[in-house]
């Protein structure tokens, strides 16, 4: 903790997942590094990191928030209820899994204790760029030909925060080494009052992807 002029206390700036990141590894090294950050503070709380998952060589890759309660037990992301959801949705969208690697903007998961659940918590802008340093080097590793976010902190964790998942829905910005696009995040389809209608948007969203950015 810092003590300001006035003697308040403000937290500290996380010192960030770059200088957990080695040089010029290939991706099972950064992986096995990612597993012993200490760039923010949130895994104190979890049980371990969740790094992203698939081959080296996808031609997609996914970008999530965080890992949920079940992706922390697991150490594998998208293995919970939103997990289920995207791998059928992307099924009937007509990916072939081997071209996607699935990861997420932040590798720890943060919650809440209500009881015995563990409930999800946003994570904050400054977690979001404290982690960056790990998505960073799995987009430039993997060189994807094309990024889908799935809601809007993975948005704003690729291209910046005053980026909106409304603005990239059914565009595809380029990036010079890949494409970006972005969709809504699984858990809003689990949340949505209509859930039929929110489903058969969100796969929408995926044939469109996959019909036009993929050759
Ligand atoms: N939600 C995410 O954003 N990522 C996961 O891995 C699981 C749920
Ligand atoms: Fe490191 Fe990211 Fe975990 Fe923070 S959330 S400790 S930056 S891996």
């Amino acid at each position: 903790m810092s003590t300001t002029a006035r003697g308040s206390r403000r937290a500290e700036k996380p010192v960030g997942a770059a200088q957990f990141v080695p040089a010029e590894a290939d991706l099972d090294t950064v992986r096995a590094a990612a597993a012993g950050c200490r760039g923010c503070d949130l895994y104190r709380d979890a049980t371990q990191t969740v790094f992203g998952e698939g081959p080296a060589d996808a031609r997609v890759v996914l970008v999530g928030e965080q890992p949920g309660d079940q992706e922390d037990t697991a150490g594998l992301p998208f293995v919970g209820p939103a997990g289920r959801l995207l791998d059928r949705a992307l099924g009937e969208a007509g990916f072939d899994r081997g071209e996607v690697y699935v990861t997420n903007a932040v590798k720890h998961f943060k919650f809440v204790e209500r009881g015995k659940r563990r409930i999800h918590k946003q994570p904050s802008r400054t977690e979001v760029v404290a982690c960056s340093a790990w998505l960073a080097t799995e987009l430039e590793l993997v060189a994807p030909e094309l990024v889908v976010c799935l809601g809007a902190v993975a948005a704003k964790a690729v291209l910046g925060p005053a980026t909106t998942v409304g603005e990239l829905r059914g565009q595809v910005v380029d990036r010079g080494d890949y494409g970006v696009t972005a969709t809504v995040h699984p858990s809003s389809v689990l949340r949505a009052p209509d859930r039929k209608t929110a489903y058969a948007e969100f796969l929408d969203d995926l044939a469109h992807i996959r019909e036009t950015a993929l050759r």
